[in-house]
């Protein structure tokens, strides 16, 4: 049986942990991108010893640094052929106002626009892999307030969690652009939300949203119940007819009706074209 490929951000910690670790166990040889090599390094060795899965490999790619996941795309062009499933799971929310490398609102550039270039570079390598895109997304997407005057959070107030739903509300854009744009090639794409899973995440977060995430904590699932849904979409069979979908709990599943807005899933998709254009080759 052919190997299957898979590359995963975000899997030195929480969902992306779980889900790397299960991939593993299903003789996937997997390219973990990771910002932090000495952790993806660790990583490597804990699922080498949990799983005897030796296909293992570690890819520097901060999202929040263009330049570092052009040159990782590189890398995986240079190693693969094709790329059967990419799981763009890294994210976060940021209490304060930060910027990326390249300047960009930090919720937005790790959260969407770092993928969406990931995406772009290894189009030929999914492609040819019939790949499944996963696209770990939030139904904090419900609280969105998109306004494509100031994706940057510059001409308004920041809001954490505004900001984070925003890029969340954009992860379910962008699988329905990718479903739509590539369907025709092979390529299906999927969203979905993990749960309120016990993670690294919101563990920087401070004042109001700090005190709401500690007293959330006890009533959230594990990190390894977190991982089912992006688990699920990247074994099950006969799925590709749900591309496009939003999944909760192993199920398609509703999204809010601004996640089914047309002219900002495709504003979306040109502004980010854009933006990553410098970026491209
Ligand atoms: N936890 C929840 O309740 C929940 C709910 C809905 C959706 N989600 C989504 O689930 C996904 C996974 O989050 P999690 O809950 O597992 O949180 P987590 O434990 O904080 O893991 C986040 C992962 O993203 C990586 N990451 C962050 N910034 C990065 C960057 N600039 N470049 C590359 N990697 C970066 C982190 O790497 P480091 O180890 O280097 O920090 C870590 O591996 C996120 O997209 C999150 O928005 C989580």
């Amino acid at each position: 049986m052919p190997i299957t490929t898979t590359v995963i951000t975000g899997a030195t910690s929480g969902i992306g942990r779980e889900t790397a670790m299960a991939l593993a166990r299903k003789d996937h040889a997997l390219y973990l991108l990771v910002r932090d090599t000495e952790r993806g390094e660790a990583l490597k060795r804990d699922i080498t010893s949990g799983t005897k899965n030796k296909n293992i490999y570690v890819v520097q790619c901060d999202l929040a640094d263009l330049e570092s996941v052009r040159n990782a795309a590189g890398i995986l062009k240079r190693s693969l052929l094709s790329i059967n499933i990419l799981i763009n799971n890294a994210g976060g929310i940021f209490a304060g106002r930060e910027e990326s490398k390249d300047g960009f609102e930090m919720t937005f550039a790790v959260n969407h626009l770092g993928h969406f270039l990931l995406v772009q570079c290894l189009l030929p390598l999914l492609e040819k892999g019939q790949a499944r895109i996963i696209n770990v997304s939030s139904e904090a997407h419900r609280m969105a307030k998109p306004n494509f005057n100031d994706l940057q959070w510059i001409k308004r107030p920041y809001s954490a969690w505004k900001a984070y739903g925003t890029a969340k509300l954009f992860n379910i854009y962008f699988t329905r652009s990718l479903a739509i744009k590539y369907g025709k090639k092979g390529i299906n794409a999927f969203a979905l939300h993990p749960g309120l899973v016990n993670t690294g995440f919101g563990t920087k977060l401070s004042g109001f949203s700090k005190l709401l995430m500690a007293l959330a904590r006890p009533f959230m699932i594990s990190a390894e119940n977190g991982a089912q849904t992006t688990i699920y979409l990247a074994l099950a069979t006969r799925i590709d007819a749900k591309s496009g979908k939003y999944f909760k709990s192993r199920q398609p599943a509703d999204s809010s009706v601004a996640a089914t807005n047309e002219l900002g899933r495709d504003r979306l998709w040109d502004l980010s074209m854009e933006l990553i254009e410098p970026f491209l080759n």
